[in-house]
């Protein structure tokens, strides 16, 4: 990075207001005394006008008044942010604090990451004794908050090396860039050596390559980057070398007509078929998150600045796509739902020739006057009409959204609480698949039964992601409330991973109990809510660069 120094920023006006407008429903709402906030601890996320396409690009300084809350911290102490708070904790922090440090896993007496989940009831163990890179995150983002920073240091780093290994399936290898799913240490305590083995996808139920991992260890090494203040571990040239092997995966030519990512089903956080196959929101909306954290910490030598250049003309593209095409409110479905097919041509208004009938019944009630969501998934003839919640808040967090269609996907919430939240934050996708399409999307799978795990089913883990929107969107009631039923079940229940049925209320068929990403997820919404900035690490301000929403006809010339 030019310099590599600090810059001094002006304020963000939208994270500002969002922080005003925390810390004043907060106040409100907890009736305690107002918390002091940190307004401005958050470094500017440049905009993509100061990168010239053609050429000329210019150098990022930019981390300001980077947040470090006490300095460093040992993994073994107690949480900072309970002994931080000017009102008690709520008794479950500290329960959700000790069961994620009895998570830690150490290589060579050093912790790289947490478990997936710590539940020695269970018989079967499957591979929920690895460390995910996605389960990983929301521990991350705990101990970041409580300042401990080290443990996302050392896992950044060790896979990085793990990502550096020469990846096969059978006798296929794997693209360079492909980071793990998952990597499991193993001791032996008789030779006193630990070794790592990896999940590339090749040992995975299906043996789908997590195309999520990569993006969300960009993401995370921008949260490590802005919270500490510490540039040097972005610059690292490993590190700088990771970011560009995983994006290059996704930023290759092929025969794409589209800006979006073709992917495999059950390449993300649905990790089994789930008729995700094809352009996933989930995918879509993290690539797109982490094609701009990378623009933040890539550095201007002669091999960035290509990368770089691709980065931005990519983000055009997909934030178009995306805003256009997934974008569904009540009159866009009124629009589609009187599509014209078989349109010939560039002037085609139905671009990919979805035909009406195939609009499932319940999207039509589903759909409020107010409100709007990032449809699951577009291809031709094809619209996978469901609500991903994953997609639609990063899509937040990341200003993929823009800012009425972020205000439009919380106040679907809103409007369909009962649905989307019922007793237990947070359905994954609404709603469930059953029967005949049940056998047909899913193969039959015994796990992903209609409002179960990953098939309507409802994930703790997704609390810190609403949290996070909430906050952005200046909707901390909302917030509170999802935290509040989280709450009065999950430590009761023993923090599992999901929970099933419609309203959430039965603990998951086949839920592991003290999941590590349900305590974290919990902690880290508790965190961000005590303290609205620590939003900016997972936050990116929108671009005003990024073009407007062109009509739909018009896309072709532009
Ligand atoms: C399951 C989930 C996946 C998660 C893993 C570990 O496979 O589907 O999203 O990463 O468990 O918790």
């Amino acid at each position: 990075m030019e310099g590599g120094g600090m810059r001094k920023v002006s304020s963000h006006t939208s994270m500002a207001d969002a922080a005003a407008a925390a810390d004043f429903d907060l106040s409100q709402l907890l009736d305690k005394p107002r918390l002091k906030i940190e307004r401005q601890r958050s470094f500017d996320d440049r905009s993509m006008s100061e990168f010239s396409l053609s050429g000329n690009v210019r150098g990022i300084d930019g981390y300001d008044s980077v947040f470090s809350p006490g300095g460093m911290r040992s993994v073994l102490d107690t949480p900072l942010s309970s002994a931080r708070n000017s009102f008690e904790p709520h008794p479950m922090v500290a329960e959700a604090w000790e069961a994620l440090r009895r998570s830690l896993v150490y290589f060579r007496g050093q912790p790289v990451g947490t478990i997936a989940a710590y539940d020695h009831a269970s018989e079967e163990v499957l591979n929920y004794d690895q460390v995910f890179v996605r389960d990983f995150v929301p521990s991350a983002l705990a101990f970041l908050m409580n300042g401990e920073t080290d443990i996302v240091k050392n896992f950044l780093l060790r896979t990085v090396q793990i990502q550096s290994w020469e990846k096969r399936i059978d006798r296929f290898k794997l693209g360079e860039g492909a980071m793990p799913a998952s990597f499991k240490v193993l001791h032996d305590p008789a030779r006193g050596v630990d070794t790592i083995v990896a999940d590339f996808g090749e040992s995975a139920i299906g043996r789908v390559a997590p195309v999520d991992s990569g993006f969300w260890w960009i993401i995370l090494l921008r949260a490590y980057t802005k919270s500490t203040g510490d540039l040097s571990l972005a610059e690292r040239p490993d590190c700088q070398k990771c970011m560009k092997l995983i994006l290059t995966l996704c930023l290759s030519e092929g025969f794409d007509t589209f800006p979006t990512l073709l992917c495999a089903d059950g390449c993300s956080m649905i990790d089994r078929r789930m008729g995700i196959y094809g352009y996933p929101i989930e995918i879509q909306a993290l690539f797109f998150m982490a094609l701009r954290c990378a623009l933040t910490m890539l550095k201007h030598d002669s091999e960035g600045k290509d990368c770089i250049e691709r980065i931005v003309q990519r983000l055009h593209a997909l934030s178009y796509h995306m805003r256009s095409y997934f974008w569904l409110d009540f009159q866009q479905l009124n629009v589609i739902y009187r599509y014209k097919t078989e349109e010939y041509s560039h002037t085609a208004v139905n671009k990919f020739n979805v035909i009406p009938d195939s609009i499932p019944d319940w999207v039509f009630d589903f759909m409020p006057s107010r409100g709007g969501y990032f449809i699951g998934n577009v291809s031709p003839a094809r619209m996978d009409f469901r609500w991903f919640a994953l997609g639609n808040f990063v899509a937040i967090l990341s200003s993929l959204a823009t800012p009425e269609q972020s205000m439009a996907i919380m106040d679907l919430i809103e409007e369909r609480w009962e649905e989307l939240v019922g007793e237990m934050p947070l359905k994954i996708c609404h709603p469930a698949i059953e029967s005949h399409e049940w056998r047909i999307v899913t193969g039959c799978d015994p796990k992903n039964t209609r409002w179960s795990y990953h098939n309507g089913g409802s994930w703790p883990v997704l609390l810190w992601l609403l949290t996070a929107a909430c906050i952005k969107t200046g909707r901390p009631q909302i917030a509170r409330r999802a935290i509040d039923l989280a709450e009065s079940r999950l430590l009761k229940d023993g923090w599992p991973e999901y929970y099933d049925g419609k309203l959430g209320r039965y603990i998951g068929k086949q839920a592991r109990k003290f999941q590590t990403w349900s305590i974290a997820g919990y902690l880290v919404a508790k965190m961000m809510l005590e303290d609205p900035s620590n939003l900016g690490m997972v936050s990116l301000e929108e671009d005003k660069a990024m073009k407007p929403m062109l009509r739909r006809s018009a896309s072709w010339t532009c």
